[in-house]
C-alpha cells in the first residue's frame, strides 16, 4: 500500500489543508486526466425515454436500449419527478410541454419520464425525486460528520459488507485516488441493515427506501435489456441466482491539483448493471472511440451502465465500457452508484441463445461468480479487464 504523507487516512480529513497533493496521489505524466482535452468533445451518452416502456412504444424503446448498450455501454434515464408527475395528472400531455422539457437537456433523444400515470402497470417501479433528494442530502451529511464518526466504519478489508474506506483498494493501490467512500450491501436488506451507520439518524431509513426503489427499477431494466438481446424477459434475472445489490457513496473532496490525479481511474464495473446517481457537479467520463467524453449531470437522471457480467451473459453483444471520475478545485462531488450483481453462488456464462458455433462462438466459459469477485478485489483498479481470465479456450 502507498501510505499518504499525512497521518489522516481519509482524503476528506486533509484535502482542505494542503496546497499540493501528497506524492502518493500523483500519477505519472503518461497517466493523467488531460482535462482540457475532454472538455472539447461534444458527444454525450444517450438519454432514453422509459415513459412508455409498458405501452405501445415498448419495441422502439427496447431498440434504443439495444443501440445504447452496444454503442456506448451507457445511457441515462430520467426518474420520476414528483412535481411533474403531479402536473401530468392535471395537464394533458401537450407536445409543447414535452418540447419544453426536451430543451432543458443536451441530448437530441426524447425526454423520459418513468410515468406515474401508468402507476397501475409499473407499480413501485419509479424512483421519486423526494427519495433521491433525501438520499443525496443524508449521504452528504454522512461525509460532513466529524472524523471520529466516519472512522468508526473504516476498514481496508474488502470482504466487509459495510465499510468506509478511501482510494479504491488501499491494500493494493500503488497510487491513491482522491476519493473516500462508504460501501454497503443492501439486498436482502434485512441481512445488512443492522450494520449500516447509525448516524445521521435518518441514514438507515432513507437508504433502505432508496435501495428498495432502485432495485425495482433495476429489475425492470434487466427485463428490458433481456428483451433487447432477443432473450426471454426474465432471462437475465434468472441467471443472477438470488441476486445481490451493493451501494457505494463516493465522496470526492475539492482537490488543489486535479490535473495530477483521479477520483477514480479508468475501470470497468464488475456488475451486471450499475445505476449511478450523481449530484450536479461534473466528474464522470466515459471512454468512446478513443476519447474520454464528459457526462454532464442532468437533474433527475440516473446513469445506467453495462458491467462485466452483462458482457459475459450477452456474449459480448454489450460491452462493459471504461469510465473514470475526475476531481476539481472548486467543489466537493458526491456520486451514489448502485451495483447490481449475481449472488456469489450464481454461475455466469454466455446465454445459449446468443451462441452460434459458426458466427458467434462462446467468448467466455462458465464460472462461479465468486471466482470473478475474488479476482476483482485481489488487485488495484485497472483498465485491464478481470474478464480475460474467464475467456473460453480458443482451441
Ligand atoms: C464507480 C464509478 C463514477 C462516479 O463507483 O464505479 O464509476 O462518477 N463512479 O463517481
Ligand atoms: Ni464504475
Amino acid at each position: 500500500m502507498a501510505a499518504p504523507l499525512t497521518s489522516k487516512l481519509l482524503v476528506s480529513d486533509f484535502a482542505s489543508s494542503v496546497r499540493h497533493i501528497p506524492l502518493t496521489y500523483v500519477r505519472p505524466i503518461s497517466d493523467r486526466p488531460q482535462l482540457s482535452l475532454v472538455e472539447n468533445s461534444g458527444d454525450t451518452i444517450p438519454l432514453i425515454d422509459l415513459r412508455d416502456l409498458y405501452g405501445p412504444n415498448r419495441t422502439k424503446i427496447i431498440r434504443q436500449i439495444s443501440h445504447a448498450c452496444s454503442t456506448y455501454g451507457f445511457f441515462q434515464i430520467r426518474f420520476t419527478s414528483d412535481r411533474s408527475a403531479r402536473l401530468k395528472t392535471t395537464f394533458s400531455r401537450s407536445n409543447e410541454r414535452l418540447k419544453a422539457v426536451d430543451s432543458t437537456t443536451r441530448s437530441s433523444s426524447p425526454t423520459v419520464w418513468l410515468n406515474q400515470r401508468k402507476a397501475h402497470q409499473i407499480k413501485n417501479h419509479g424512483v421519486s425525486e423526494t427519495t433521491v433528494n433525501k438520499m443525496l442530502t443524508v449521504a452528504r451529511e454522512f461525509f460532513h460528520q466529524p472524523e471520529g464518526e466516519r472512522m468508526k466504519h473504516y476498514s481496508a478489508d474488502s470482504t466487509k459488507t459495510t465499510r468506509v474506506s478511501t482510494s479504491f483498494n488501499v491494500s493494493a493501490d500503488k497510487i491513491l485516488n482522491w476519493r473516500d467512500y462508504l460501501r454497503l450491501h443492501c439486498f436482502p436488506i434485512q441481512d445488512f441493515i443492522n450494520e449500516w451507520p447509525e448516524n445521521p439518524v435518518s441514514f438507515k431509513e432513507i437508504t433502505a427506501e432508496y435501495a428498495t426503489s432502485v432495485r425495482a427499477l433495476v429489475l425492470r431494466l434487466l427485463e428490458a435489456i433481456s428483451e433487447s438481446l432477443g432473450l426471454e424477459r426474465d432471462h437475465i434475472s434468472n441467471r443472477l441466482g438470488t441476486h445481490a445489490q451493493h451501494m457505494a457513496f463516493n465522496y470526492y473532496p475539492p482537490c488543489p491539483e486535479p490535473e495530477l490525479t483521479y477520483g477514480l481511474p479508468g475501470h470497468k464495473d464488475p456488475t451486471a448493471i450499475t445505476v449511478l446517481l450523481q449530484d450536479q457537479v461534473s466528474g464522470l467520463q466515459v471512454f468512446k472511440d478513443d476519447e474520454w467524453i464528459a457526462v454532464y449531470p442532468i437533474p433527475n437522471t440516473f446513469i445506467v451502465n453495462i458491467g462485466d457480467q452483462m458482457q459475459v451473459i450477452s456474449n459480448e453483444r454489450y460491452k462493459s465500457v471504461l469510465h473514470r471520475a475526475v476531481v476539481n478545485t472548486e467543489k466537493e462531488r458526491l456520486s451514489i452508484p448502485t451495483f447490481y450483481f449475481p449472488s456469489t453462488d450464481a454461475v455466469i456464462s454466455p446465454a445459449q441463445e446468443l451462441i452460434d458455433g459458426q458466427t458467434s462462438p462462446a467468448v467466455y466459459k462458465s464460472y462461479p461468480f465468486v471466482e470473478y469477485w475474488d479476482k476483482f478485489w485481489d488487485r488495484s483498479l485497472a483498465t485491464a479487464s478481470c474478464l480475460d481470465a474467464f475467456k473460453a479456450s480458443t482451441t
